[in-house]
């Protein structure tokens, strides 16, 4: 398998969470409310799994490998935009998660502003992805040989594999909090 087998298993179940989470901001402005609940859910899924998790295998195993090799100009750029639109990604995460924490504290006002950002990641993510699926990582691929590429897939499962036990820790210093 190539490294791009499971990132993109992994795309699929981003597009098709992000597909639910993009009819919150349509509930949020016809009931004048929020599921506070849904909204979290979506920030927890988009931290720890489209972030942490998947972000987190390309930057820090694909894209790292990508940048010992003598990337062309195109490449070399495409990959800047990429970890540029990660980092857009974190900052209307972080967005959502602070508004909704304000509106739960009674501020309204915050409703639009879960809203418009939750509206933007829907449509991020799909064109995000498909730069990847269809451009980036075919297009990449080829700097690589068979060796270097199950290199790869190894650091993936020992970097996932970590993952859950980063979770639960997480849980648990956010249950002292509030205990
Ligand atoms: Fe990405
Ligand atoms: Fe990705």
């Amino acid at each position: 398998m190539k490294p791009r087998g499971p990132l993109m298993v992994e795309h699929r179940l981003i597009e098709k969470a992000l597909a639910l989470a993009g009819k919150i901001p349509e509930s949020i402005r016809s009931e004048g409310k929020a599921d506070i609940y849904a909204v979290y859910t979506v920030v927890d899924f988009i931290k720890t799994y489209a972030d942490r998790t998947h972000h987190g295998k390309e930057e820090d195993i694909l894209f790292r490998e990508l940048g010992k090799k003598q990337l062309s100009g195109r490449h070399k750029s495409m990959m800047q935009e990429l970890i540029e639109e990660h980092r857009t990604a974190r900052q209307k995460t972080a967005g959502i998660l602070e508004a909704v924490r304000a509106y739960e504290s009674g501020d309204t006002a915050q409703l639009e502003t879960i809203a418009v950002n939750i509206d933007f990641l829907a449509g991020f993510y799909p064109a995000h992805i498909a730069k990847e699926d269809d451009i980036f990582f075919p297009e990449t691929e080829n700097y690589f040989s068979a060796a270097e590429m199950d290199g790869m897939l190894v650091e993936f499962r020992e970097f996932d594999s970590a993952m859950i036990h980063e979770k639960y820790g997480k849980v648990y210093e956010l249950l002292k909090e509030r205990t």
